[in-house]
């Protein structure tokens, strides 16, 4: 018997079927329910943390949403989220040290600050070379380095300020101790691609059209970093309130991301595009104990997390974004009793499906997300791979 070849109509359907299955993927990639990296995640259409946007203009500030959201907006302003990329004249650290200073070798650095403006110099007893600071990065509590802009480049400051430290030091990763030359002491070109992920992970509407558009760059990660442009959902919200209205269903859907509604999967790889997915650290890896700062890759190795995850280990279950960190580690153990069971005489449930602590009952987080120091950060971070920690363990990459 011969086999029927598909009819024109079938073809048709079939290419109909594909291309309506091929945009709701793209729109809705939360729908493909697995880790990604994060340049994959930047291929969708939809929105998602360091999106390009076609136009400035559909970005509004966090000044807009402040006069409806009133409390998130008012504690949002203050974390080092929103604090983690200033114009340098508006940095917190700058201004309260006149003069920081460090020397290696024969080369001296020194950052002056008066009446606002800030100037970095670094010389080698017979040349110096200067340049006025344009931003600085990091809100400083870990540690604050600065970019400037010089004949249409940016560079990216040898040293940085640590704020454990109090004073300067190498910049993380670009220690150099024997440089080529003073220019090369001085600092590092940063450009093309890189130059835009810098701000995009540090910054809000710094993206537009693929490109770096410097003229109007929200500093920080504020609202619409992570909610996305919020003008469609504004307006529409300032016109239903004159209107005495209360939108819901359709009229509100899609105006505005909301990222309280992703799988916890895409909830992790979310605060991932900028901290570090699973994927992102295996395909770049950060090799050793320097993963640390990729909570998301850390915390998706532990057996709590499990194959799909689970709400009550999404990152916002533990952080609120809209707040700063809670430093005391006690007061994650309602997260981890959330799922654990409290005493070894009670047996795991469905809804508690983890095992007691035959240790303690308490402080849960303080031996099972050890901290470890970074040395060229001078600090010491959480490591969110949840487990059970021997003494004298190595690091587990
Ligand atoms: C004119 C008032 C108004 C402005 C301005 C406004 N919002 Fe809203 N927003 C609302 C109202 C009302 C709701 C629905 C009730 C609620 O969740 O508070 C809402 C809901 C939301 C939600 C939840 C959406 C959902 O689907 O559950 C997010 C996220 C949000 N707004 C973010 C923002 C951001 C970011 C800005 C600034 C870019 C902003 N809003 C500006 C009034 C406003
Ligand atoms: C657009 C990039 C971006 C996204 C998205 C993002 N973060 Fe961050 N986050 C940062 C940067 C940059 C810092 C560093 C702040 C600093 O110290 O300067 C940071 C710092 C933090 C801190 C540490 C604050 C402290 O006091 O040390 C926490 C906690 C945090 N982020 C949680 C989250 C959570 C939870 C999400 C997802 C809901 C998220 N972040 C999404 C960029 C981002
Ligand atoms: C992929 C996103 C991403 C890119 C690209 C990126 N950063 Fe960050 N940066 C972060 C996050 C997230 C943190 C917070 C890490 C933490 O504390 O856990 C951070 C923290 C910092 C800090 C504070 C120290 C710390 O560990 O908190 C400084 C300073 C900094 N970044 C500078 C830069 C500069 C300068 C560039 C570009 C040359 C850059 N970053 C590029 C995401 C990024
Ligand atoms: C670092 C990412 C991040 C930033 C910055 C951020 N949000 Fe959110 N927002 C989230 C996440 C994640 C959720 C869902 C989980 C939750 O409810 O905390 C959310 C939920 C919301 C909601 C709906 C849920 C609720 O509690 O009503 C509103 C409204 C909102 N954000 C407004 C804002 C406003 C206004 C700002 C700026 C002042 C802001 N967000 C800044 C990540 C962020
Ligand atoms: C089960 C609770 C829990 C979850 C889930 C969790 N964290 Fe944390 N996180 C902590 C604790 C505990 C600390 C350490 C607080 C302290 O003592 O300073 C911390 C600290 C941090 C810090 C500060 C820097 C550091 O490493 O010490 C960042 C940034 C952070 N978390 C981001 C994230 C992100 C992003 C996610 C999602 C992948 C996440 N966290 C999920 C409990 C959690
Ligand atoms: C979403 C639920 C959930 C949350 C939240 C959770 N866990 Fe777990 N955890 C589990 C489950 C389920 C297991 C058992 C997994 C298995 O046996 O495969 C587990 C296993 C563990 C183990 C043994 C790991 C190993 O490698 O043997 C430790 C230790 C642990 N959890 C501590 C914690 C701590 C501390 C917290 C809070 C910071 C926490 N868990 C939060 C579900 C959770
Ligand atoms: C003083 C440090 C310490 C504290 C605090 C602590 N644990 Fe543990 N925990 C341990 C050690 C050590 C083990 C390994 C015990 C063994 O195997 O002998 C362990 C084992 C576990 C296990 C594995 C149990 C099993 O049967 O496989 C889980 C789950 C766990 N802890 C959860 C928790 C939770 C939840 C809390 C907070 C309520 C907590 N732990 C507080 C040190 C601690």
């Amino acid at each position: 018997m011969m086999r029927r070849r598909p009819g024109r109509k079938r073809l048709l359907f079939y290419c109909a079927a594909f291309s309506v299955l091929y945009s709701i993927c793209t729109h809705f990639p939360g729908l493909l329910w697995a880790q990604m990296a994060t340049e994959d995640r930047l291929l969708y259409h939809g929105w998602w943390p360091r999106h390009s946007v076609p136009s400035r203009d559909e970005y509004i500030g966090p000044a807009e949403c402040a006069g409806c959201h009133l409390s998130k907006a008012a504690a949002q302003k203050t974390t080092p989220m929103a604090r983690t990329a200033v114009l340098a004249a508006d940095s917190d650290i700058l201004p309260g040290h006149s003069t920081l200073t460090f020397e290696v070798a024969r080369i001296k650095y020194e950052i002056a600050t008066a009446d606002g403006k800030s100037v970095y110099k670094v010389t080698d007893g017979r040349r110096s070379i200067s340049a006025p600071l344009t931003w600085a990065f990091g809100d400083g509590h870990i540690g604050q380095s600065f970019v400037y802009e010089h004949d249409g480049n940016y560079y990216e400051s040898r040293v940085s300020y640590f704020g454990p430290l109090g004073t300067l030091d190498f910049t993380p990763g670009r220690k150099l101790t024997e440089p080529r030359d003073l220019e090369q002491a001085m600092a590092r070109p940063v450009d093309g691609a890189e130059l835009v992920r810098c701000f995009a992970c540090h910054t809000t509407a710094s993206t537009i059209g693929d490109r770096l558009e410097r003229s109007r760059i929200i500093p920080g990660i504020t609202c619409e970093a992570c909610h996305g442009p919020g003008l469609k959902h504004a307006t529409a919200q300032k016109a239903a309130r004159l209107e005495g209205q209360v939108l819901e269903g359709e009229q509100e859907k899609n105006l505005i991301f909301d990222p309280g509604k992703l799988s916890p999967v895409d909830a992790v790889d979310f605060c991932g595009s900028c901290h570090g997915t699973w994927w992102d650290v295996k395909l770049a890896p950060p090799a050793g104990v320097s993963n640390v700062r990729a909570q998301p890759y850390r915390l998706e190795k532990s057996r709590c997390w499990g194959k799909k995850g689970d709400p009550r280990l999404a990152c916002a279950a533990c952080h609120d974004p809209h707040q700063e960190l809670v430093r005391d580690s006690a007061s994650y153990d309602k997260n981890c009793l959330s799922c654990h069971v409290a005493a070894a005489s009670v047996k795991p449930t469905v809804d508690h499906p983890g095992p007691a602590c035959k240790v303690s009952t308490k402080n849960c987080a303080s031996c099972h997300m050890p901290k470890y120091e970074l040395a060229e950060f001078h600090y010491k971070f959480a490591d969110h791979y949840i487990r059970v920690v021997r003494p004298n363990d190595p690091y587990p990459d």
